[in-house]
This record gives structure tokens, C-alpha cells and sequence, in this order.
């Protein structure tokens, strides 16, 4: 028995590559779903992979008040509300940032931390109804390592593990958990063909989404509050934080390689 059995799990991002194997391996870990997404199509297949009932789907934009408050009100119509909620939408942002329009990037930080801050507001009160409630954020290295090429994703990386930081200091004498669990590169479509490009030449190792979503649930489980899967990953984002200089200068050494294929 895991110590998700039985509970209900609204996850968002279901759609998604990490998210879709997340959801199976939530389900393998004996939990119930609420999968949220835009694309109704893509998360009626993935409730379809499951026992009817496993799994139900909720299509919300988290970017826009709207679709957060209509995912809050069909959550607090349900017999059983969630009592962990992990956040695994975003999106991507491969560009340099003096090319990127306003809109778009207004739209990543919507959407990566705004929509994720506002989201976690409006479902505190529901998820602790129940014991032992969690809150877990899908990070990224680049939430504690910012990348050439990526520099408002990873301000909204940054942002999203200071939210986790400071919601877990703020609650640490409650049952709330708050978890900020970070993937390294996975083959998934949130990378573009250029990144992908990018990862290549750098040689930058890219997991199975599969594999991530076991880590992830398995440090769900034992409420992990941090995690960075992937080595030299884990090393490198530690590094950054005691010795920025050393990641400056080694990044400095590869910025033509980032500029050339954020500009294809
Ligand atoms: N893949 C990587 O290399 C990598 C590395 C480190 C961290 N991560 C993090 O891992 C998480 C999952 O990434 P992934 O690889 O699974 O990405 P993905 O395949 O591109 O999926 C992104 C998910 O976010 C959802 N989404 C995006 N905008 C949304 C919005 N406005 N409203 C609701 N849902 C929205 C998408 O839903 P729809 O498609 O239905 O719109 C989709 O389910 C993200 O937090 C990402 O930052 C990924």
C-alpha cells in the first residue's frame, strides 16, 4: 500500500508529456486523478488508459481568472475534493529575450507563476479539509540555475521555488506539506526543436518522462520537500547558488552555441 492510496490528487499540466505519465504513475500508485488541462481531447485519452472513474477530466486555461475559477468551482462540487494538488503545467520559453514579444512573455509568467500562485490561494482552503494536504510544484533546474536562452522561463522557475520556499516556512508548524520537486531536460514537446538542437550540441542529458514521473511520485510519497533529479544537475544548481561565478563563466564560454540556435 503507498501513501497515495485512496487519496485524490488534482494534477495540472495531465496533458502533458511529464503530466500524462505522472497521471499513470499516480494511478499505480493507487490514487485518484482530477486531470486538468486545455487539451479535452488528449486528457479524455489518458483517462481512457484507466478503470472508469480513475481518473476525471477538467479542461482549464490557469492562465486567465476564468479558468481558474471555473476548475475551483467543479473541484468544490465534488463528494471527494482533493487533498494534494501538484502542479505540473507551464510552459516553454526557448527564445532570447530581447526577441520575445511582450504577449508572450506576459503569457509564461501567467501561466508558469501567476496561474500556479492563484491556483495554490484558492484551493488552500480545500485541501486542508483534509489530513496530511499537499502542495507540490514541478520546478525545473532552471528554477535555481538560470540558463542563457531561457531567462524569463527561469524567472518564473525562480519565483514558483520561492513561493514553495516561503509557503513551507510559513506553514512549517502545520500537517501542509509544500514540495518543489525539479526535472532536468525530458524528452518531451515542451522542448522546441531548437532547444532540442541546443541540448544536442551541448550535450545535455534529456530523461524519459516515465522515469521522471517515478521520482516524482515516488518523492511525492515520502514528501520530499525538494528534490533535482539528474547528475551533474543537482551539483551544478547547488553551485549556483555558492558560487555563481564559476556557472557565469562556464555558460559565458557557450553562449555563441545558445545565441545561434535561439535565433534559428
Ligand atoms: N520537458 C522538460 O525538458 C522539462 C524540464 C524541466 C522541467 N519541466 C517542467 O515539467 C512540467 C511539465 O512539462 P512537460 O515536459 O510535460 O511539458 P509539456 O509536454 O509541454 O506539457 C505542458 C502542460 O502544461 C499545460 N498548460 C500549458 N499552458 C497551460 C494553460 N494556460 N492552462 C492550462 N494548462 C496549460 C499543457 O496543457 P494543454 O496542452 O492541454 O494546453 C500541458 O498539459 C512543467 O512545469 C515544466 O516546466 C520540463
Amino acid at each position: 500500500m503507498s501513501r497515495l492510496t485512496g487519496r485524490t490528487v488534482l494534477l495540472t499540466g495531465a496533458s502533458g508529456g511529464i503530466g500524462a505519465a505522472l497521471c499513470d504513475a499516480l494511478v499505480a500508485a493507487d490514487a485518484w486523478v482530477i486531470a486538468v488541462g486545455r487539451d479535452a481531447a488528449r486528457l479524455d485519452a489518458i483517462a481512457a488508459r484507466h478503470p472508469p472513474g480513475r481518473v476525471s477530466v477538467v479542461q482549464a486555461d490557469l492562465a486567465t481568472d476564468a479558468g481558474r475559477d471555473a476548475l475551483v468551482a467543479s473541484v468544490s462540487r465534488r463528494d471527494i475534493t482533493p487533498s494534494v494538488l501538484v502542479l505540473a503545467h507551464a510552459m516553454g520559453g526557448f527564445g532570447l529575450f530581447e526577441d520575445q514579444s511582450a504577449e508572450a512573455l506576459r503569457a509564461l509568467v501567467d501561466t508558469n507563476l501567476t496561474g500556479a500562485l492563484l491556483l495554490i490561494h484558492a484551493l488552500l482552503p480545500t485541501l486542508r479539509t483534509h489530513p496530511r494536504p499537499a502542495v507540490v510544484a514541478v520546478g525545473s533546474t532552471f528554477g535555481s540555475l538560470a540558463f542563457p536562452g531561457f531567462a524569463a522561463y527561469s524567472a518564473t522557475k525562480f519565483g514558483l521555488r520561492g513561493l514553495m520556499e516561503g509557503l513551507s516556512r510559513e506553514h512549517a508548524d502545520s500537517g501542509l506539506r509544500f514540495q518543489y520537486l525539479s526535472p532536468r531536460a525530458t524528452r518531451t514537446a515542451f522542448n522546441t526543436p531548437q532547444a532540442e538542437a541546443m541540448n544536442r550540441e551541448m550535450k545535455v542529458a534529456q530523461d524519459d518522462p516515465d522515469a521522471v514521473a517515478a521520482r516524482l511520485v515516488a518523492a511525492i510519497a515520502d514528501g520530499r520537500r525538494r528534490l533535482q533529479i539528474g547528475w551533474p544537475e543537482c551539483l551544478f544548481a547547488r553551485l549556483n547558488g555558492v558560487l555563481p561565478g564559476l556557472i557565469d563563466r562556464n555558460l559565458r564560454g557557450q553562449l555563441a552555441i545558445v545565441r545561434r540556435h535561439a535565433r534559428t
